[in-house]
């Protein structure tokens, strides 16, 4: 008989008054670094804020190029600058959010594959859970308790 794996995850979507105060100003930092991203070729603006176990925050834009596989999300972006600057420093929490250029609004900010994959690695990594907050439609916001929740059956370093 054929068994079946089902997978529930439990996502909170917040009002912005629902936020604690650290995820408001992961939020905000994720904003302003959205204004530096180099995009010139999606003109659509990422930024990721990382909170970090000593209160510090550590930010990433995505980066573009005219070869266009050369740029780089700016969720991976943040995570490489921070483990290449602070190797050793846990993240407590990555903020995630978009806009188009010359638009203001906020728009939803779903990682994609190959950053949830380096998410997964950092969390692995550090041993401790990395909570995610994602800009969502209508100025809301998606929390994800780990890493692990937006890559179900994640490959890691445990399966080499
Ligand atoms: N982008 C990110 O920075 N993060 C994501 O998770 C999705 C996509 C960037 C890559 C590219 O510069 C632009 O958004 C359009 O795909």
């Amino acid at each position: 008989m054929a068994s079946t794996i089902e997978i529930h995850i439990r996502v909170d979507v917040l009002d912005p008054a629902e936020l604690t105060a650290p995820e408001r100003q992961a939020m905000q930092l994720a904003q302003e670094a959205a204004n530096d991203a180099y995009a010139p070729y999606s003109n659509f603006l990422v930024g990721a804020a990382l909170v970090l176990e000593d209160g510090s925050m550590f930010k990433g834009s995505n980066q573009e190029n005219a070869a266009y596989p050369s740029g780089l999300c700016a969720e991976r972006t943040a995570l490489f600058a921070l483990s290449a600057h602070h190797p050793n420093k846990k993240i407590k929490l990555l903020a995630v959010t978009a806009r188009r250029r010359e638009e203001m609004q906020f728009l939803p900010a779903m990682p994609c594959g190959a950053c949830r994959q380096v998410m997964a690695e950092y969390e692995h990594k550090q041993k401790e859970t990395i909570p995610v907050l994602l800009q969502a439609a209508d100025g809301k916001f998606y929390r994800f308790k780990n890493v692990a929740d937006l890559l179900p059956f994640q490959f890691n370093k445990e399966h080499l």
